[in-house]
């Protein structure tokens, strides 16, 4: 039995891995570790009903916590935990420097001191900057690191925490770098699922800026499967950048959410931009395409319906959130333009 050590692993992308990996393949137990903090929720494992997963409340920044909890033998440790909203750092950089940063380095020491055989680090495409507007450019693993938010910031620094870990110690690393994600589970303060639960509400859709921001989409499972992929057989030291070929202009988005609930266009609202709003994502995933055989096997419209099915199928699940903390939150960002949920 190979044992896995999987940080922030009751969030949108952590649980979605430990359910595709403990589907597929007999032979791996995990640990799963996670702070719960307000995008974290065991809900999104209720159906995560095994043996082999064993979930700890912990922080990644908490050395003796952490130490405790890396079983010994372990084969890998998936880095998922982190602050992940671009929206919160601009309102305040401290968590995100601290979990995103400190956190990736405590966990590089565990990895040091339990012999663990990999370090997986899911990182970003954002660490990569912005790309110009309509341009033939893509991202790739030769782009260099131009951040541009505290939270694209904290990722890419961890990355060089990475790297140093690599280059000083021998820890055997390897990145990821995807794009936009969806897929069920998001927590609703994410582009698609704050549409999708408003569009349901018949609340209003704010729209930063002109609505012609780029993003390149892709499928949830389809960035585990190539986060699988990375950690059997990808080169230790190197970056996979992860895309499905999918850019889309948010505001085409909003309008395919509109359009699949049956709700009027009205209902968008454009609001004051993002502060330092990146304008494009296009990641060309040639490399994790040809070294590592991934493909995404999900379609943006079956991929899009399918989520839109599971709001709608699971919206105790978006009551709950909306009904928390998540109303100040959204009070806050969008109240002075928009009539609060
Ligand atoms: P999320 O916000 O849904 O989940 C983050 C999880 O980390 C939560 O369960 C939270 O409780 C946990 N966590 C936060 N701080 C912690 C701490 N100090 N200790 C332990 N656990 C902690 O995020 P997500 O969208 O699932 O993203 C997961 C990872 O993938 C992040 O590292 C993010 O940077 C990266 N990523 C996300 C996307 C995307 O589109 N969402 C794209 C590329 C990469
Ligand atoms: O590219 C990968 C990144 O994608 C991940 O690293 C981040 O964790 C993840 O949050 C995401 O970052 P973005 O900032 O691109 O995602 P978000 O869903 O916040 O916004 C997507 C686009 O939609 C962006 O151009 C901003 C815009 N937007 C977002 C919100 C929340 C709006 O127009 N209105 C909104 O209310």
């Amino acid at each position: 039995m190979k044992k896995f050590f999987v940080t922030g692993g009751a969030g949108f992308i952590g649980s979605a891995f430990v359910r595709l990996v403990l589907e597929e393949n007999e032979d791996i137990s995990i640990v799963d570790f996670d702070a719960l903090t307000y995008a974290g929720n065991l809900e999104n494992l209720k159906d995560v009903d095994d043996a082999r997963h064993t979930f700890i409340r912990g922080d990644i920044c908490d050395r003796d916590s952490v130490l405790n909890a890396v079983p010994d033998g372990c084969d890998a440790i998936f880095n998922f935990a982190a602050e992940s909203h671009v929206d919160r750092s601009i309102h305040s950089a401290d968590e995100f420097l601290r979990t995103n940063i400190i956190g990736t380095q405590v966990l590089l020491d565990a990895a040091r001191a339990k012999n663990v055989r990999r370090f997986v680090q899911i990182s970003t495409d954002e660490v990569m900057g912005s790309l110009p507007d309509e341009s033939d450019d893509y991202f790739t693993e030769d782009s260099p690191l131009q951040p541009n938010s505290p939270y694209a910031a904290s990722k890419a620094a961890a990355e060089f925490v990475l790297r140093a870990a690599r280059e000083t110690f021998g820890v055997d690393t390897v990145t990821t770098r995807c794009g936009n994600n969806y897929g069920p589970r998001q927590f609703p303060e994410k582009l698609i699922p704050l549409m999708i639960a408003n569009a349901i509400n018949d609340d209003p859709l704010p729209v930063y800026g002109d609505g012609k921001n780029v993003r390149d989409w892709i499928f949830v499972d389809d960035h585990c499967r190539a986060i699988w992929k990375v950690y059997e057989n990808g080169r230790s030291g190197e970056a996979y950048n992860i895309g499905a070929r999918n850019e889309k202009y948010n505001i085409d988005v909003v309008k395919s959410i509109l359009d699949a609930l049956g709700k009027p266009h009205d209902l968008i609202a454009f609001v004051t931009d993002r502060l330092g709003h990146d304008r494009r994502y296009a990641i060309d995933p040639a490399k994790v395409e040809d070294e590592l055989g991934w493909k995404p096997q999900m379609t943006w419209e079956n991929g899009l319906q399918s989520t839109i099915d599971w709001y709608l199928n699971n919206q105790a699940w978006v009551d709950n959130i909306r009904n928390g903390e998540y109303r100040n939150y959204y009070k806050a960002m969008y109240g002075a333009e928009l009539k609060a949920t």
